[in-house]
């Protein structure tokens, strides 16, 4: 795989040793759309933010915090389970020598899926995807830690990476997409996802999905809520991230976090209140933006599963799940799947 990694035209690459090396998507298509999205979000009724947009250094250091609070089950679950099956999915994958991971963040879980990958075979390369440079520190501590590892990372979008990964590589590969984050998907959006997930997949290709089940109400507010305010700050972010990119003028102190399980659609939904009427500038979009007292700027869903919920949505996208994982709450699940 090494060697088929070239580069295509949209994108460059950046070599710090021959094992790691990142390409940065430099797609003109996306280069503005940060301006574009906040515009049109700002601009519907209700108002949106689109959540990729957290991601800038300062909010993925935020989420890498949000994991480690008490109320956040969903990392230290999912890690539960990885740690429990890592072995056996190698096992299952044995003839796979190239993880791709979909938003890999810090890769901190990833490590039981490489630490049993690398044990069984030498050669492992691993592929993390995603708009955050986060990838960049994770990827020199991986080469670090596991002796043979190579990575050869994407800072880009899921989409337009898996179609580099596609394109460039042909041997069979594990795609992992953890943290449920299709759950940050809407619904018809996450099926059409997971069909270009299945579309950029080869007959012997494997995909490793994690998925947040529905459980008590109380439980899923405080783990989008925590006491010590840490998702709070993450969510406010964006505003800063809009202020400190595009112009914008933003009071944060004028709005408020919100967040709560939405039972019809199955759904937490985070929220920013604008806790006062007001007026806010944001110079690169031209735009002044109106909000009423308790107007809110919708900035996040995260679907909530159940396996008739998953069963549909992968089999809508051509994919059968071949085994399943939970743990001993049935909090998380994790699918393995094929086309
Ligand atoms: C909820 S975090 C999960 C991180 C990690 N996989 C985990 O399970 O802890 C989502 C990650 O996906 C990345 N991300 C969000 N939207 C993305 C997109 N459209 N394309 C690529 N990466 C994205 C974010 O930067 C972030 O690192």
């Amino acid at each position: 795989m090494p060697e088929s990694l070239k580069i295509l035209p949209d994108f460059t690459e950046q070599a710090i040793n021959d094992r790691l090396k990142f390409i940065r998507a430099v797609n003109a298509q996306h280069k503005n759309s940060f301006a574009e999205d906040v515009l049109h979000g700002l601009s519907s009724d209700p108002k949106t933010l689109l959540p990729k947009y957290f991601y800038d250094a300062y909010g993925s250091e935020l989420f890498e915090q949000i994991c480690t609070t008490p109320e956040y089950y969903v990392t230290r679950t999912e890690a539960s389970i990885l740690k429990n099956v890592s072995a056996f999915i190698a096992e299952l994958n044995n003839d796979k020598r190239v993880i791709v991971e979909l938003g890999s963040g810090n890769s901190e879980k990833t490590k039981f899926i490489l630490n049993a990958f690398t044990k069984r075979n030498s050669g492992i390369t691993y592929v993390p995807i995603d708009v955050s440079e986060i990838l960049l520190d994770g990827g020199k501590h991986l080469i670090e830690e596991f002796e043979g590892l190579s990575v050869h990372g994407i800072i880009g979008e899921y989409e337009e990476s898996l179609e580099v990964v596609n394109s460039l590589i042909t041997e069979p590969k594990l795609i992992i997409f953890l943290g449920s984050s299709i759950g940050n998907f809407d619904m018809p959006h996450a099926g059409y996802f997971l069909r270009h997930v299945s579309n950029n997949m080869h007959e012997d290709d494997t995909l490793l999905a994690g998925f947040d089940m529905v459980k008590e109400e109380n439980v899923l507010n405080a783990a989008y809520d925590d006491a010590a305010g840490v998702t709070a700050k993450f969510n406010l972010n964006i505003l800063t991230r809009i202020n400190n990119e595009l112009g914008g003028e933003f009071d944060i102190s004028k709005f408020s976090h919100r967040a709560f399980f939405n039972p019809l659609e199955s759904r937490v939904e985070m929220h920013l209140v604008s806790i006062s009427r007001q007026d806010v500038n944001i110079s690169s979009i031209g735009k002044v933006i109106h909000f009423q007292e308790n107007e809110t700027i919708h900035t996040e869903n995260s679907y909530k599963f159940t396996d008739e919920m998953i069963n549909e949505l992968s089999s809508k996208a051509g994919l059968r799940i071949s085994d399943k994982w939970k743990d001993e709450k049935d909090y998380f699940e994790l699918c393995m799947m094929k086309k």
